[in-house]
């Protein structure tokens, strides 16, 4: 399967990604669900398959992360600041839902992040405290197991009406926007957002099999992911379809305004 991808400079978006600050360490507090499952299918609307992202290592995070849907995916080193706690280590959490429930922390891990996080010894301690000090910062997602996957949402009618996500979406870029068309020609009919989700849907979905253009951005970069044939032209509601290419490209920040860019 072929994949070009070639670099554009969207001047208008240059502006406002410029104060993106991606990369830096960042001060803040974390708390944990103990349902892994209801975090991984969060408001992102990964679903089930969110369980296998990084062994189960998810979390949710507050509205500033989440921004409207357009964080789900991102991937965050987290470190404790509690040495009395903590065992020292970081772990890595891919964000799939948006923490509503608790305005004091940016963060909410699954039990299983959290307890690689903590001291064996204190984990009823920090179950009573219920938040813990941390820094985080955003770094590339690496799925060595999956390509980029793509995952035709129930809420799709066959044949025009498509909504799909894009489970396993490596490199530390935004989806900035999402085009399909039949394969063979690039008559893309676009798709738009759903508000607060990671899901993208179009009425207007060609016939046949299927190939996706998707566009990425960060920081000062953009660029198109093209996909070979992605979806049969029996394409199924509720399947999983691997699209042959990773994300693998990561967002250079203007980064002057954030405290460090390394961990203390
Ligand atoms: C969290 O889950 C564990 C293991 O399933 C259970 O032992 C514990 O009681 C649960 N804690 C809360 C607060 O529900
Ligand atoms: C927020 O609270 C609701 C209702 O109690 C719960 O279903 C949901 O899992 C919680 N979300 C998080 C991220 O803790
Ligand atoms: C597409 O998105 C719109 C707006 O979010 C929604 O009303 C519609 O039901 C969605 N369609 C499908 C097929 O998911
Ligand atoms: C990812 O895509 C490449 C190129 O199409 C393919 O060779 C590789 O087997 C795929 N990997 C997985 C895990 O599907």
């Amino acid at each position: 399967m072929a994949t070009i991808v070639f670099y554009l400079i969207f001047s208008s978006l240059l502006l406002f990604f410029a104060c993106a600050c991606d990369s830096c360490v960042h001060k803040s507090k974390a708390s944990y669900s103990n349902s892994s499952s209801a975090l991984a299918a969060g408001t992102c609307g990964y679903g089930a398959i969110a369980m296998d992202f990084n062994g189960g290592y998810v979390a949710a995070a507050s509205p500033a992360l989440y921004r409207k849907g357009v964080g789900c995916g991102g991937c965050f080193q987290i470190r404790c600041k509690d040495s009395k706690l903590c065992r020292g280590g970081r772990v890595t959490v891919v964000l799939t839902d948006l923490n509503k429930n608790n305005s004091q922390t940016d963060f909410i891990l699954s039990r299983k992040a959290f307890m690689a996080l903590v001291r064996p010894g204190k984990i009823s301690k920090l179950m009573t405290l219920g938040t813990v000090n941390i820094e985080y910062k955003r770094i590339p997602c690496e799925y060595k197991k999956h390509n980029l996957t793509v995952k035709v949402e129930d809420s799709s009618q066959k044949p025009n009406n498509l909504a799909v996500n894009f489970p396993y979406q490596g490199g530390q870029t935004d989806i900035l926007t999402v085009d399909v068309a039949q394969v063979g020609t690039s008559d893309w009919k676009f798709m738009t957002r759903s508000a607060y989700r990671a899901i993208w849907n179009t009425s207007n979905a060609p016939a046949g099999a299927l190939h996706f253009r998707v566009a990425v951005i960060g920081g000062f970069e953009a660029a198109w992911i093209f996909t070979g044939e992605v979806l049969p032209a029996n394409w199924k509601i509720g399947s999983v379809y691997e699209s042959g290419v990773q994300i693998t490209e990561i967002a250079q920040d203007g980064c002057s305004a954030c405290d460090t860019k390394e961990w203390k």
